[in-house]
């Protein structure tokens, strides 16, 4: 596997690909995880090539606590990609993507201003920057991003369809582990307890599909079921828990049948943990 460091390595291997070969495409901030593993085999399996890029992108971080401590294991990450048959990878540095100089800015439209974008401001807005600044250097056919993320997911998809770029932004399923808890790099952040209580995130979405499953579309009903189930341990802070309209990324209306996606962030002391689940179409 390619290791490319800057930009020129990059442009001359993408130029060296043949016009007619597909290129997948998965952003990533490394500290792999078998979460990002089901992108880059799903890009193995649809592309001719595949390049993932590790870059702690610092734009994106509203803590910098959160980037100074945000894991870096570029030895290991190289070692999955290479054995999950990827062709290259791109390991820019801070310089090589934002020179001296650097300022221009990406905004989300409202589609990005709640949820996450309420609670961590500027995170979206440095994302979809640094994703439309890789997407150009790459020039991919096909992008990876997970549905764990399922605002990041909404906001690259509109991004692309807004500004007209020319590749097919896939979403894949989240990866948990066998309670539940989605595979993420901050739970390694997580205490014991922390850890065993964290399930009740899942638990809550699960009970509140199951809530609408049960032909249960009051949005009051399912919104409580969300929060109470949430409730159960004392330090659990929940930032937000509502069910969601997935066309507009916005709370869900009596009247627009969606898809309604159920979506949590909480807190469990210093770790975030942010999660979702589709309900379905009222
Ligand atoms: P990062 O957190 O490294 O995640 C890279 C990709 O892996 C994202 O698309 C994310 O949704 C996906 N992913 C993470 N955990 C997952 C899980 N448990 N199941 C499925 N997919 C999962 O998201 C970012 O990096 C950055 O914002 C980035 C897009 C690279 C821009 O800097």
């Amino acid at each position: 596997m390619l290791k490319l460091r800057t930009l020129q390595e990059l442009k001359d291997w993408r130029a060296g690909l043949d016009p007619t070969t597909s290129v997948g495409f998965v952003p990533t901030m490394g500290a792999l995880h078998q979460g990002h593993a089901s992108l880059l085999r799903t890009s193995v399996q649809e592309c001719q090539v595949s390049i993932a890029s590790i870059f702690v992108n610092p734009l994106q971080f509203n803590e910098g606590s959160d980037f100074k401590r945000y894991p870096r294991t570029e030895d290991e990450d190289c070692q999955l990609l290479a054995e999950f048959g990827m062709d290259a990878v791109y390991l820019p540095t801070r310089e090589d993507i934002y020179p001296d100089g650097y300022e221009c800015r990406v905004r989300p439209g409202p589609g990005g201003e709640l949820y996450e974008g309420y609670h961590r401001p500027g995170h979206f807005e440095g994302m979809m920057t640094v994703v439309l600044k890789l997407f150009q250097r790459v020039q991919p056919h096909r992008a990876y991003f997970g549905e764990k993320d399922a605002q990041q997911l909404w906001l690259v998809k509109r991004m692309a369809q807004d500004l007209d770029l020319n590749l097919l932004v896939c979403g894949c399923e989240t990866v948990r582990e066998k309670d539940g808890l989605a595979l993420s790099s901050r739970n390694a952040f997580l205490t014991a307890q922390q850890r065993s209580e964290s399930v009740i995130v899942y638990q809550a979405l699960c009970a509140t599909r199951e809530l609408f499953r049960s032909g249960v579309h009051e949005l009051p009903r399912l919104n409580q079921m969300l929060t109470q189930t949430l409730q159960k341990y004392e330090q659990t802070e929940i930032e937000y828990a509502e069910v969601i309209d997935d066309r507009t990324f916005r709370p869900a209306e009596v009247g627009n049948p969606g898809p309604w996606r159920a979506l949590v962030a909480v807190r469990m002391g210093e770790t975030r943990l942010i999660d979702n689940m589709l309900l379905g179409t009222a």
